[in-house]
């Protein structure tokens, strides 16, 4: 989605915003611009079409000066990308970036025009721009103009702002999309992302809902809702965690692949005895809410959603509670009947995914048992929102298309599970250890998977000329197929259709032939036979299987079934093993297609609007 930075300093700051954009790329996005002030109130503002390095190019060329500026990334929701839509947008003396949907901007653009406002652009963010010009003209205040108008706007934003003939001041304000504020020395910083300021401070402020800043290079005065001067808390960052290079990887995404034995190790750390899942590391009052669950409402989104449909078969086979998952943009407009003490759990990697942040939300005003985020960004609305908290400690997560956020999602899920299991006495110690023994013995086992790379490298060669694919698998297989086939869509483009197995004769069976792969995700466990009568089904009718199999299957290569045999694992935590070659496999077509694997087009990493 879109991505803010702005700075008020002594120095130049072009390079500063445009090595700060740079670093927002990988959120998604398809137009940049930047405006800038000197100390003498000299005004340049550039918008370019596409990549940022084609804004700094220009930008360098034209060799701009000043220390107070803004700059943005569009991810284009009203109107077309288009230089004339992308940001910083002007009204008069005001210049304003803006992150978010303004639901009511065509009421507020219809009055504006009646009052004499030209638009430029088809954007909500211009109503904004004309909104707070028209009550800086009456006020002559700009941080009183963004005070008086923030009230008229619907829906979410991050807005930042300046006024053209004044370097002192840039304005920010929060609602519904993150501000972090970096506190420079003489200089100070706002950005959407932390990310986007890494390379300037380690110090930053976090701004609430409904704030509203006045920053200049020397203070930084936080407002309320209320508008009550208030002390927001000022936290260093953890240099190490993070860290955002691609190191020897040609890709984040190939890097985050790779991490996944680390990101799971810290996940786990000090969260597992030798045999138990600790329960007050879901909380100190964890014990005491989970003995009292009777159902499991999980919402989340995309990848996330489907760490949630895996979590479901465990949560009814190992802790004995009833599971409901749902997509969170399909939850939050529907009549749902909150069950007598239901946890209501949502997962999300960013913990700023807007539908299911809003799902949250409303399941606050619902007579649900408590709610629980797992989230991999501590720093997240999610996380600030919900009752109970669980981070997974993947690290930070550049590439678009999520991979270690999901499998540590599944790792958290499956100590969860086993958790609330005990709780409530449906597992018994037995059980919770080979459970705990199974976690313990994952990282280690993903490792062996990733030196699989190459193999499964030479097999995507099968998708060079394919359009269309199939992933199928059974039980707790059938959500990491899901997985895979989004994985594969995202980065390649390929169409790619997740089924249950034993769903393949209602219809699907129907698009097999010798021009269609199919991927079977088929570990030794209970359905296996059942499964081969699938696989039986789709060889009868000449499609091009690709099965993902362990090394006690005996499974038969032929010219139309392509096998890669992993070790054999526990199949408690198959779900999470088979994943791996799942991403690889989609890395390695996406190279073969040439798509930008970490910036798939259309899409953004964290998706803040509806
Ligand atoms: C897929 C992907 C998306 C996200 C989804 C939810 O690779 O990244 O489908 O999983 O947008 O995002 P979070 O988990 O941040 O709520």
């Amino acid at each position: 989605m879109c991505g803010i930075i702005a700075a008020v300093a002594k120095r130049d700051v072009a390079d500063i915003l445009l090595e700060g954009l740079q670093r927002l790329e990988y959120r998604g996005y398809d137009s940049a611009g930047i405006a800038i002030i000197d100390s003498e109130a000299n005004f340049t503002r550039h918008r370019r079409l596409g990549k940022v390095q084609i804004l700094a190019d220009d930008v360098k060329e034209q060799n701009i000066k000043g220390g107070t500026g803004i700059a943005h990334t569009r991810w284009a929701t009203h109107g077309v990308p288009s230089e004339n839509n992308a940001h910083p947008h002007l009204s008069r003396q005001i210049a304003l970036v803006h992150n978010g949907i303004i639901e009511n901007h065509q009421a507020l653009r219809e009055d504006l025009i009646k009052k004499g406002y030209l638009f430029e652009s088809e954007t909500d963010t211009e109503v904004i721009a004309h909104l707070i010009d028209a009550e800086f003209e009456r006020s002559g205040s700009l941080f009183d103009a963004v005070q008086t108008c923030i009230p008229k706007l619907k829906g979410s934003y991050a807005i930042v702002i300046f006024d053209i003939t004044d370097p002192s001041r840039i304005i920010a304000a929060r609602s519904g999309s993150p501000i972090v504020v970096g506190l420079g020395n003489g200089e100070n910083f706002v950005a959407s992302d932390q990310l986007a300021l890494l390379h300037l401070t380690q110090r930053f402020m976090f701004l609430e809902e409904g704030d509203i800043a006045e920053i200049t290079d020397k203070e930084i005065h936080v407002f309320n809702n209320l508008g009550d001067l208030v002390q927001r808390e000022i936290q260093e960052s953890n240099p190490e965690q993070d860290i955002c290079e691609k190191g020897p990887f040609r890709h984040f995404m190939q890097k985050e692949i790779f991490e996944q034995p680390k990101a799971l190790l810290n996940t786990i750390q000090g969260r597992l005895s030798e045999t138990q899942v600790i329960t007050p590391s879901f909380g100190t009052d964890a014990a005491s809410i989970f003995s009292k669950i009777e159902h499991i409402q999980i919402v989340a989104c995309g990848t996330s959603y489907n760490a949630g449909l895996t979590a479901k078969y465990w949560f009814e086979s190992l802790s004995r509670v009833s599971c409901d998952v749902e997509i969170a943009s399909e939850f939050r407009y529907r009549h749902f009947i909150a069950r007598p003490n239901t946890l209501f759990l949502t997962l999300s990697q960013s913990g700023e995914t807007a539908d299911t942040l809003a799902a949250l939300r409303l399941a606050k005003e619902k007579d649900f048992l408590c709610t629980m985020s797992i989230c991999n960004v501590a720093r997240s609305s999610l996380v600030r929102e919900s009752d109970i908290v669980f981070l997974t400690h993947a690290g930070r997560e550049i590439g678009v298309a999520s991979t270690k956020a999901f499998t540590t999602q599944l790792i958290a899920l499956l100590m969860l599970v086993t958790s609330i299991g005990k709780e409530k006495k449906h597992l018994d110690d037995k059980t919770e250890l080979s459970i705990v023994q199974a976690l313990h013995a994952l990282p280690q086992h993903i490792e062996e998977a990733l030196t699989f790379d190459k193999e499964i490298e030479k097999l995507a060669k099968n998708f060079t000329n394919k359009q269309h694919s199939l992933f199928l698998g059974r039980g707790a297989l059938y959500p990491i197929a899901m997985e895979a086939a989004l994985k594969l869509k995202e980065i390649s483009y390929i169409h790619a259709e997740a089924y249950a197995a034993g769903e393949l004769k209602h219809g699907p069976l129907a698009l097999v032939d010798a021009q269609m792969p199919v991927v079977v995700i088929a570990p030794n466990n209970d359905l296996l036979d059942k499964l081969k009568s699938n696989i039986e089904e789709v060889r009868a009718r000449g499609g091009e299987l690709i099965l993902f199999t362990d090394k006690t299957t005996a499974f038969q290569k032929d010219k139309n079934i392509k096998i890669i045999a992993l070790p054999y694992v526990n199949e408690l935590i198959a779900p999470i093993y088979f994943t791996v070659p799942m991403q690889l496999l989609a890395y390695h077509v996406a190279l073969i297609k040439g798509t930008d694997v970490d910036q798939p087009r259309n899409l953004a990493k964290a998706v803040t609007v509806e």
